[in-house]
């Protein structure tokens, strides 16, 4: 996993720059739509265009719960619920992921794209998606077409392939502006590319050839990594000025003990993930720029099977490490996951969530 070779030139997919025609439509219209927003001067704005010049605005669908039933007429028939059809939808919005290719990350791509994101852009290294990645993107725009994902008729549904690495800035920097400049937007974030050791590292023998080799292998993905890519996606959310939520994939290894490992190098990078978290929700708050962080335990992934597989009786103790018993399902982190990308936590900054099956350690 920590031999993988460089890989120095960002290949945006051929779909990711070819309408270019789209783009300049959806540009023009934000353009309109932040000049006509800049008019008005006396009442409240209660449009679309609210969250293209004000995060701190409420968003048109207000009022909700206790104060759409207040303001409800007797007279009139009943309001819908907001709270699937607005706080919870992604619609039209659009995402990057990193590490997206396979594991959590993919799953978090197609979770974005059910709850009706316009387009989510997959990042990873191979410099074309395999044919598992190809089926869910085709699986995704399959859902989309039909009007089934939370965007309704209309939807997109693209998953987008970006071969890039995340330990590269300058190329981070350009695959964000990239899709700033063809999608008009940028509203979410996860940072999910991330390594962990081939082989444990027991602490008091690991040489300083191995912590060149090996931790600072490990830090440089999962740290720098996650530092360039919530860059990439925030400096074209303070752009587009809607504010936007970054999630970063930490782990129950960055916060507690975990008995009987020995992979210092992981722990201490997931740790150093929940402090830049929490450092750049302070810094990105009053733009509206959320910042959270993800903990989840063992999820059945390549990464954990790798772990697990070579090791006799390793999957069952693990599970035995869980209050539920069990490893988690990649699928279950789908949830947390929307949430904190979607209006919904639209209160929620600087924290911390564990999906871990009340894992022991943590
Ligand atoms: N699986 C677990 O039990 C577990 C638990 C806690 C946290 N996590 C974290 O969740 C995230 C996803 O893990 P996973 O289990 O899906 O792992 P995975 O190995 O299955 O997937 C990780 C993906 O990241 C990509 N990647 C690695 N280095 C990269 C680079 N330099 N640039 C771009 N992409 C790169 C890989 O190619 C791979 O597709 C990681 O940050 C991991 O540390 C996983």
């Amino acid at each position: 996993m920590l031999s993988r070779p460089r890989v120095p030139n960002i290949s945006l997919s051929v779909r990711a720059i070819a309408p270019a025609a789209p783009v300049r439509a959806r540009l023009q219209l934000l353009r309109q739509s932040t000049a006509r927003a800049n008019l008005s001067t006396s009442t409240p704005l209660r449009t679309a265009d609210d969250r293209l010049t004000s995060h701190t605005k409420l968003p048109p669908y207000h009022p909700v719960g206790v104060a759409r039933a207040l303001q409800a007429s007797p007279t009139t028939s009943p309001v819908g619920p907001t709270i699937f059809a607005h706080e919870f939808s992604l619609a039209d919005r659009v995402a990057l992921v990193s590490g997206a290719h396979r594991g959590i990350g993919l799953e978090m791509a197609l979770a974005f794209i059910e709850a009706g994101a316009r387009a989510v852009y997959c990042v990873d290294l191979p410099k074309t998606p395999d044919e598992s990645w190809v089926k869910v993107r085709e699986h995704a725009r399959a859902l989309a077409g039909a009007g089934r994902s939370g965007a309704g008729a209309g939807g997109e549904g693209r998953l987008e392939y970006v071969s890039a690495d995340v330990r590269d800035q300058d190329g981070m920097w350009k695959v964000g502006k990239t899709i700033g400049d063809r999608e008009g937007r940028m509203d979410a974030c996860v940072a999910a590319a991330g390594v962990l050791p081939a082989r444990p590292e027991p602490c008091l023998t690991h040489s300083a050839e191995q912590f060149q080799a090996v931790s600072v292998a490990v830090l440089d993905v999962n740290v720098r990594g996650a530092l360039f890519t919530a860059q990439a996606a925030g400096q074209q959310m303070a752009r587009f000025g809607r504010g936007g939520s970054v999630i970063l994939m930490a782990s129950v290894m960055g916060h507690g003990m975990s008995k009987d490992t020995a992979f210092m190098s992981y722990s201490a990078s997931k740790s150093a993930v929940l402090q830049l978290a929490r450092s750049m929700a302070c810094e990105l708050g009053p733009q509206g720029i959320r910042v959270n962080s993800i903990s989840p335990s063992a999820i059945r992934t390549p990464m954990m099977e790798n772990v697990l597989s070579p090791v006799p009786g390793a999957e069952k103790a693990m599970a035995e490490a869980h209050v539920l018993g069990r490893i988690g399902r990649a699928d279950e982190l789908r949830g947390v996951v929307v949430w904190l990308a979607s209006d919904a936590s639209s209160f929620c900054t600087g924290s911390d969530f564990f999906v871990s099956g009340g894992y022991q350690g943590v």
